[in-house]
């Protein structure tokens, strides 16, 4: 083949139809599949844009020749004509399903080695391998799909921050390191020896920053990095759409989200949602569903039994209530006729949460079968009938310990449950605002105050007297977006004014001269001419998890990093050179 010849594409891989017949083509793409009929060769040629079937023919020796030599993923260019497949031959599962390209010349442009796994949907090969190879992994057409919605939604999200007159504006991605939230990522300092710059947390300070210097409204899809333990939907580094704006209060920033969603389910799904989204607060949202980010696309709703404890001649229960703990449960529709054994996994499950353990009353056509049944008078299990409701066939599940322990427990068996006996609504979308977070949070192994959102969130007004007195009953001015079960999005008012700022940092053990070292810059700047602001952050990788329908924020990066913070393809992070150490004056002392 002349190596004059250029391959330059006169059609993508997902372009041609029957209006093309008779037109001399020149595709150029990966080898997808290679199939022998009886000396007749047909390649699935495949690009980003789909998939076209090329037919050599045994009649040009040479040609066909080539063409059975060809091996799968090697990169071709083939020039032919285009012909309308005959009807027994259209393949309707792909777009160009009803027409071929008839071959007359043939490049490899790249020959490919055998692959470590066939390029296929859904992949058969295991997750280390697929991240090994993550740039074939992404040959596969699931994995294109995911990257083209996630372009789509950052252009969206580009389009509707500009039409409402916000500025995209890059913020440091070496910057101080600061003692709250997460651990910081540090990036030592070749030129100031000893000293060391962190990456960014989130670009919260910069953002209040840019409030002070007057830009109104602000925004910036951000790489953030944190050092903390991994989960299936966290990763060391990941990506926010970052907000912030002046002059709001807390209607104002719901608006403009509001707004976002609707417009990215609309141009990324073709779908509406309602809005506003439906508001609760952080109290209730712990009672009922036990969890700050509640999962609404079903129901098994919690209830306090606390009214109905005292009394009640159940010694374990009446303990906790003494104690200051709660009783709560929830019903499990047909849970009435579980086994022991199905009883006795569900209570393992509530164990790992803290509780002792789990109770199940099971309403059964013959009576009321519970471990409790001895202990509490006949009309104690009617009480507990209809305070749920129950029909007979139901079980109602109860746990009884201290109120974090009932809530993780019975928040996490909900979610659980309902995954497990298919009671989620998949085509559902349920997000909804959680607002009213306490401002503090018990640290118990450092025994003091922890900010629940960050030290820079408001207190409500009316809980600012509580500060002095019972701080952690104060209210802040902090809310998340919750959508199907998951935390997308965290902001809140902040504070504007040097003195509470102070103050927090106080009550957070920040002393005044710690303060002054890690935060001085921010502090003097409320002190001349802060506006009032606020914000919020989504988790761009969660909201296009949820918007692709994948499980995992790992379908929708690139080059994502494994659950220990690895890149299997590159293999970071990885050791330096002794010399790259010495220049940063670093030394490796292993214990
Ligand atoms: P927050 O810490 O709540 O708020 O983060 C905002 C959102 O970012 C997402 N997120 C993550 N996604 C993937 N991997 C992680 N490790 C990870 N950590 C957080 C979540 C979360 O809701 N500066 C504040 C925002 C503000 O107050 O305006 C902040 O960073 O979806
Ligand atoms: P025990 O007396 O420890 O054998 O417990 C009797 C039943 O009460 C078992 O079904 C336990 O799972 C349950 N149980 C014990 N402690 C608690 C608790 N704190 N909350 C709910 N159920 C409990």
């Amino acid at each position: 083949m002349s190596q004059t010849f250029r391959w330059q594409r006169t059609h993508t891989c997902g372009d041609l139809r029957p209006g093309n017949t008779g037109e001399q083509v020149i595709l150029t793409g990966w080898v997808q599949s290679t199939r022998d009929h009886g000396g007749v060769i047909f390649v699935d040629l495949r690009d980003r844009w789909g998939r076209t079937q090329v037919v050599f023919h045994p009649e040009d020796a040479a040609l066909i020749e080539q063409a059975k030599r060809l091996n799968m993923e090697s990169v071709i260019g083939i020039r032919g004509r285009v012909v309308e497949r005959p009807p027994e031959m259209v393949n309707p599962q792909i777009e160009t399903g009803r027409v071929e390209v008839v071959a007359d010349r043939l490049e490899v442009l790249n020959r490919a080695r055998p692959l470590p796994f066939v390029i296929k949907d859904p992949p058969e090969a295991l997750e280390e391998t697929r991240f090994k190879y993550r740039y074939l992994d992404l040959r596969r057409p699931a994995m294109q799909r995911n990257l083209l919605l996630r372009h789509r939604a950052a252009q969206v999200v580009r389009r509707y921050f500009d039409e409402n007159e916000f500025l995209e504006i890059e913020t440091p991605v070496l910057m101080k390191s600061t003692p709250e939230g997460a651990r910081d990522y540090l990036v030592p300092s070749r030129i100031h020896p000893g000293k060391f710059y962190a990456l960014p947390q989130s670009p919260q300070t910069y953002k209040q920053l840019l409030m002070v210097s007057g830009f109104d409204r602000y925004f910036q899809i951000v790489k953030c990095f944190r050092d903390e333990d991994l989960r299936a939907d966290r990763q060391p580094e990941f990506t926010q759409i970052d907000v912030e704006m002046s002059f709001v209060d807390e209607e104002a920033v719901f608006t403009v989200m509001e707004g976002l969603m609707s417009r990215l389910f609309r141009e990324t799904l073709n779908r509406e949602i309602i809005l506003p989204f439906p508001r609760i607060s952080y109290d209730e949202a712990m009672l009922k569903y036990g969890l700050d980010r509640p999962d609404l696309r079903f129901g098994l709703e919690i209830q306090d039994l606390g009214d109905l404890v005292p009394g009640c001649g159940f010694e374990v229960f009446e303990q906790v209530i003494r104690s200051g703990g709660a009783v709560r449960g929830f019903r499990l529709p047909g849970a009435g006729t579980f086994s022991r054994k199905q009883v006795d996994d569900l209570t393992a499950f509530v164990r790992n949460f803290g509780p002792k353990g789990l109770i199940a009353v099971q309403f059964q056509p013959d009576g009321v079968k519970s471990p409790v049944s001895k202990f509490v008078a006949a009309g104690w299990m009617e009480r507990l009938r209809s305070r749920f409701g129950v029909e007979t066939g139901d079980a109602v599940l109860i746990v009884a310990s201290d109120k974090k322990g009932v809530c993780d427990a019975l928040g996490n068996l909900r979610n659980k449950l309902a995954a497990d006996f298919g009671l989620i609504d998949r085509s559902r979308m349920a997000p909804l605002w959680v607002t009213e977070f306490p401002l503090l949070d018990w640290d118990s192994g450092e025994n003091r105050w922890v900010a629940m959102h960050h030290p820079f969130t408001a207190p409500r007004p009316e809980d600012i007297p509580l500060l002095e007195t019972d701080p952690g009953k104060a209210r802040a001015r902090a809310y998340d977006l919750v959508l199907n079960g998951s935390e997308i999005a965290g902001g809140s008012i902040r504070i504007h004014q040097s003195g509470m700022q102070s103050t927090l940092f106080r009550l957070l053990g920040i002393d005044a001269e710690t303060a002054r070292r890690k935060f001085g810059h921010l502090i003097e700047a409320l002190d001349y001419g802060a506006p009032p602001h606020g914000g919020i952050a989504f988790g761009f990788d969660r909201l296009v998890t949820i918007l692709a329908g994948e499980s995992s924020i790992r379908e929708v990066i690139a080059f994502p990093k494994t659950t220990s913070a690895i890149s299997l393809m590159d293999g970071c992070p990885s050791e330096v050179e002794p010399a790259q150490l010495a220049e940063l004056g670093l030394k490796w002392i292993t214990s």
